[in-house]
Formats: C-alpha cells, structure tokens, sequence
C-alpha cells in the first residue's frame, strides 16, 4: 500500500491509475480504525479497481467544546490494517495540508435544513466540518464511488444530498454497520466504555429493533412509541439525546396516524461522557 502525505503526492498517483482507466473507490475515515471501518474498505474494494482511504482527523468537525486533542490518533496501527486489507493507498494530510490558510478563512459547506435536527442539535456546526472536508477530499481524490457506514446515517443522507447537489459524479454507497456480538454499533469510541457499559449498551440497539416491530405491525403512535423507547434505554442508565422517528429524505419527524414507507429511528445516548449512536431503517436502504 502506498501512503501520501501531501495533496500533490496523491494526485500523482491517482493521475496514473485514472491514465490506466482504473475506477478509483473512496472512504473517508478519521482513523481509529476497527472492522467497521474495513468493512468499508472491503465494499469499496468491490465496487472499484483502486482504493483509497483517507486518515485525517478533521478539526473542523469538532465543536470548541469536544474533545478534538484527545481523539485517538493510531496511524502506524491504522496504515498496517489498511494494508492488510488490501488498501492501494492511505492519504493521511496534515490539517495545515488541508486548511493552509487555517479554518476561519476557508469557504464553508453547509445543508442547513438536514443539519439542524438529531446529532446536529447538539453539536450545530458539525456537519458544516463534514461537508466541507468531505467535499474537499472528493475534489482531491477524485473518486467514481465513495463508501460510508450506515451507523452515521444522517451524515450519509447529507453527503448523498450534498452529492445531487453539487451534481458530483460520485457514486455514494452506504455499508451496513457492523455490529459487537451483543448487537452495539462498532465504533471509535466503544473502547472508552467499560466491560459493564459496553454490555448495558446493547439496550439502544435493542430498543431499536423493537420500534421497529411495533410499527412494521402499524402502531402509527410514534409520540408514544418514542417515549417508551426512551425510557427503556434511559432505565439502563444512558442519559438520551435523542431517539426519534424521521423519514429518511428530508429528516422530517413522522407524524402520529400518518404511514411511511421511508422511515429510519435513530438514537444518540451517553455513556457518562461517551456518545453512542445508532439507527435503525425500516425499508432497506442502497
Ligand atoms: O465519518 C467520519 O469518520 C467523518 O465524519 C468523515 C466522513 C471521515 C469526515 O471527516
């Protein structure tokens, strides 16, 4: 597996392979990674004749009051998976490389009526840091088709959205999550929760499959439904952010009576300080 640092190392590269007339997959990471992450790697390897992954810790992403200096950072571990997964190429820039004239000045990309609501309640300018690095990424790779996890499903409906857009030829693909044997969405930060925690955890997944059951068998009183899932989740000891019922296109919360064929549920809750998320859709989704 080859490794470029600078955006001038990687365009090289991919110049050849796209000369070759290879079909260049794509997925984006923050690094960490876990076999969610190479589950990825192996979907866009499927779909294209040249992977490439980023690893790239976007401080843009992160609000002034999360922790951006204590996310994990494992490069040397992160290149030896990709490689083993048989990654063609790892892009692990800088942020000077990224944002050379620092992130105040830089043009900003934004899809406020699907950011405001769910993870971007709480966290208001973080999908604003998604688009913009994501979009960035895309003109520097120049990908046909991107992979990304369905456990962040509204950062894939915003980047498939985004991608309609700005009508990038860019196949987005989402990769189902990959999931803990109790049924916990495998992420980053399951290894800041405990044995116990990490076991109580598996209530939001849970929780999850039985809304799902309640309204495949029609009871179409979500207000409710929510309600109780909230405090089957909360009895476990996870302090809720959220856990609602929204249709998949435009985020809409689902209203009560009212039948869908596009609805996802989805969950955010606390473990102490560590936020877990999770969703569940209700028809399959590409
Ligand atoms: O999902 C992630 O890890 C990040 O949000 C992404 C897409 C790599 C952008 O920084």
């Amino acid at each position: 597996m080859k490794i470029a640092h600078s955006i001038n190392e990687l365009t090289t590269i991919i110049s050849k392979e796209n000369e070759k007339g290879k079909r260049v997959g794509f997925v984006p990471t923050m690094g960490n990674l876990h076999a969610g992450h190479i589950s990825l790697i192996e979907k866009v390897k499927s779909f294209s004749d040249f992977s490439v992954a980023s690893v790239f810790v976007n401080p843009m992403q992160f609000g002034e009051n999360e922790d951006l200096d204590n996310y994990p950072r494992t490069l040397k571990e992160d290149s030896e998976k990709l490689s083993h997964a048989g990654c063609d190429l790892l892009f692990a820039p800088t942020p000077s490389e990224i944002y050379p004239n620092g992130m105040d000045k830089h043009l900003k990309m934004n899809m406020p009526h699907m950011s405001g609501v769910l993870c971007g309640n709480s966290r208001p300018t973080h999908f604003e840091g998604v688009c913009t690095v994501v979009t960035k990424l895309f003109n520097i790779v120049r990908p046909d088709v991107a992979v990304f996890g369905k456990k962040d499903l509204q950062q894939l409906l915003i980047i498939k959205q985004m991608v309609k857009d700005l009508c990038l030829s860019i196949e987005v693909v989402g990769s189902d999550t990959a999931r803990e044997s109790n049924g916990l969405a495998m992420s980053s930060r399951n290894g800041f929760l405990s044995p116990d925690e990490k076991e109580a955890a598996s209530i939001i997944y849970k929780t999850l499959q039985q809304l799902r059951d309640e309204i495949v068998a029609d009871n179409l009183k979500y207000k409710e439904l929510m309600g109780k899932a909230r405090l089957a989740v909360e009895n476990k000891g996870f302090k809720v952010d959220y856990l609602e019922i929204r249709t998949i296109e435009a985020l809409n919360l689902a209203k009560d009576g009212e039948q869908y064929d596009n609805l996802a549920i989805f969950a955010a809750a606390y473990a102490e300080k560590t936020r877990l998320i999770d969703n569940i859709t209700l028809n399959p989704l590409d």
